[in-house]
């Protein structure tokens, strides 16, 4: 159903994978709502996700942007702004990559070399696109940037590894951007952290499935879905938050209130 909610507005999503990607559904979303979007991934992902299927579906153009290189990022921001014909309303940061979880590193023996790079994948890179826009003056007043987290960034959740301390420091630049870019154009920077998603990326996380069911139990409204989700950021880039800014934001069915839940011994 739609309400018009982004009606005339234009944006960039990042990560949209396959059809279970987060940013998948945020796109669907924000079209149905009226958004005119580009949509953007790894050069990788390009040639093995099915995001051309996407763009086909939503009339979204494609462009492949690294998100740890600053210049696919201009180059990605300035090709955005002539095909949509302006300025942007809203961007959603939808990426995240481990190279120690990918290969089964222990926490207690993580390779610094890669955790560098995960940190320059999962959080480094939402400075990157932030200070772009900033300095291309590519946002329009009261725009609204996004970035997916989790909340393993505030509790230790073993497996999740190193992608802990990238989530911390993710929610930590929203909070720093979001100031400046409130000063210079009333702009808002928030993170919204999401329930375990059966996704590409959720999945590499070891005893995932176990961990799925288990949020699920504790959160009293259960885990909340990658479709929630997308309508959580529809609000988030729509004229009804213009106040909500610099916020970490929980969408997870109630879980990161909870002590302990009877369901989880039943
Ligand atoms: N799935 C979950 O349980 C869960 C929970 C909370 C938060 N999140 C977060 O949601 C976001 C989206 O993940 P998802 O679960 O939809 O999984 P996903 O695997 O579908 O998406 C991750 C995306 O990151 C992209 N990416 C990786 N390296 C990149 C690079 N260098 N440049 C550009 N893009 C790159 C991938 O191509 C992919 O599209 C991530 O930030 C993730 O940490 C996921």
């Amino acid at each position: 159903m739609s309400n018009n909610l982004l009606a005339g507005k234009r944006g960039i999503i990042f990560g949209a994978l396959d059809e279970k990607s987060i940013a998948w559904k945020v796109a669907e979303r924000c079209v149905e709502e009226g958004a005119m979007i580009t949509l953007t991934n790894a050069p990788v992902a390009l040639r093995m996700g099915e995001i051309q299927k996407l763009g086909e579906k939503l009339n979204a153009e494609v462009i492949p942007a690294d998100a740890t290189s600053e210049e696919d990022l201009e180059k990605l921001i300035g090709e955005s702004m002539e095909i949509l014909g302006g300025k942007l309303d809203f961007v959603l940061h939808a990426i995240g990559m481990s190279l120690n979880v990918r290969k089964k590193k222990e926490y207690t023996n993580l390779k610094y070399e890669w955790m560098q790079k995960t940190f320059d994948i999962s959080a480094i890179s939402f400075h990157k696109l932030m200070q772009q826009l900033y300095n291309k003056d590519a946002m329009n007043e009261w725009g609204s940037i996004l970035a997916l987290s989790y909340i393993a960034a505030q509790r230790t959740f073993p497996d999740y590894s190193e992608m802990a301390e990238s989530k911390a420091l993710l929610e930590s630049f929203a909070r720093s951007f979001g100031y400046h870019f409130a000063e210079k154009a009333k702009v808002r920077v928030n993170t919204i952290s999401q329930s375990p998603t059966i996704t590409t990326a959720g999945s590499g996380v070891k005893g995932f499935d176990e961990f799925f069911g288990y949020a699920d139990k504790m959160s009293p409204l259960g885990n909340a879905s990658a479709e929630a989700c997308a309508d959580y950021c529809v609000t988030m880039f729509s004229d009804l938050t213009r106040m909500v800014t610099m916020q970490n934001l929980y969408h997870d069915g109630g879980f990161a209130s909870m002590g302990m839940s009877p369901k989880v011994f039943e």
